[in-house]
């Protein structure tokens, strides 16, 4: 389990107040996932993840945001070896990246895994189109949709509508389940399992934190809410993530979504930040020890090897005495049980630290504005 060098007082009441709350709220469904997905689901998409790697050299992953973010940090702080390349398009609106993608599978047979909840960005959309194009001129109309899979909503949207009309595979994100808490559904377990990752070990570690929620005492993942709530009322307003494998660069995209979306509203929030050591001691290093004290750091620690253990006592001490108030979290093994504790530990953590802040931990109003000045300036020409 997740170990912590913390133990704040915690108000217990609150605590199950804010519990109660989260899991009774109608977007709470991430709180029992990884119980709730059904081995009958598990097998369908291993299943399907078999089909793609057999007739794919090419995964082409369409999504962004909470329908991208958390399989791929998954995927590349892993690296399985018995899975298939994946491809990431629809994260930008980069015609540039575009391109790369499309090059990518030039010469290469390929599927195309399309996750969209609302079904209706733009950024995703837009790929989409493209590579539905390219599956069309490779294998005709109706060898391309054996290809596409669709992962949306049960009932709406534009993709949903479109992959019922042309009959592609599909899986459905729960409806009580945003964005960014759904990685243990299949927008993160299918990319996952057809990249080669063991999804099962994934959330049997997601589940065995889940229990925690239910058992006695308070949960770690609580402690730490309750933690950076005491800092953000001293004025520490930043975290930085600190982790020393430089592999989970994208875990930690992730954790800055994760909680830079369920926290940052209404003027409110902790600007998550963060850092891959030892490389970033040699460029945000100096402003860690020494610069404005308005930052804490957690650092994500992945025990691997001795010298590890040793650069990051090192720096705890260092920073410590910088006058950096530096929280570590332990997680014990460097796989899918250990990724799959610190998902679901970081996912309650951050809807717990949105509750103590007052704000909705599940919406994003705030995203909205630059979409809607898209729109305008588009509708313009
Ligand atoms: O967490 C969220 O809800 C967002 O980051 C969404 O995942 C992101 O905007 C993509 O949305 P959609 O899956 O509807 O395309």
């Amino acid at each position: 389990m997740i170990e912590v060098n913390f133990s704040p007082k915690v108000d217990e009441n609150k605590l199950s107040g804010i519990l109660e709350e989260i899991k009774n709220d109608e977007m709470g469904g991430f709180v029992d996932l990884p119980l709730k997905v059904s081995a009958e689901e598990v097998k369908k998409i291993n299943e399907t993840a078999e089909k793609i790697q057999k007739e794919s050299e090419i995964l082409v992953c369409i999504g962004i945001g909470g329908s991208y973010l958390g399989h791929r940090a998954i995927i590349e702080a892993l690296r399985p070896r018995n899975g298939i390349k994946i491809v990431y398009a629809g994260n930008s609106l980069s015609e540039r990246e575009l391109n790369y993608a499309l090059r990518e599978v030039a010469d290469k047979d390929f599927s195309v895994i399309v996750i969209s909840k609302s079904g209706t960005t733009l950024e995703p959309a837009r790929a989409f189109e493209a590579f539905k194009k390219k599956l069309a001129e490779r294998y005709g109309v109706v060898g391309a949709i054996k290809r596409i899979y669709a992962i949306t909503d049960a009932h709406k949207g534009t993709l949903h509508d479109e992959a019922k009309r042309d009959s592609y595979t599909r899986f459905v994100i729960p409806d009580n389940v945003g964005g960014r808490y759904s990685v243990l559904s299949p927008v993160g377990l299918l990319p996952m399992a057809v990249a080669g990752v063991d999804i099962e070990a994934l959330l049997a570690g997601a589940a065995k934190v889940s229990e925690e929620a239910d058992g006695e005492g308070v949960p770690t993942f609580a402690k730490y809410a309750f933690m950076r709530s005491l800092l953000l009322n001293k004025g520490y307003d930043t975290e930085v993530f600190a982790s020393f494998e430089p592999a989970t660069m994208y875990f930690n995209e992730w954790i800055k979504q994760l909680f830079g979306e369920s926290e940052g509203k209404n003027r409110q929030g902790i600007l998550p930040a963060s850092v891959i050591y030892s490389t970033d001691l040699h460029s945000l290093g100096q402003f860690m020890q020494d610069g404005r004290r308005n930052l804490f750091e957690t650092i994500i620690n992945y025990p691997t090897d001795e010298l590890n253990a040793k650069i990051v006592e090192a720096v705890k001490t260092a920073h410590t005495a910088g006058k950096i108030p530096v929280l570590k979290l332990d997680v014990p093994t460097y796989d899918e049980r250990g990724f799959g504790e610190l998902i679901y530990f970081m996912e309650m953590a951050c809807a717990i630290s949105a509750k103590l802040a007052g704000v909705n931990p599940f919406d994003q109003p705030g995203v909205e504005a630059y979409k809607n000045e898209l729109k305008k300036l588009m509708e313009e020409k």
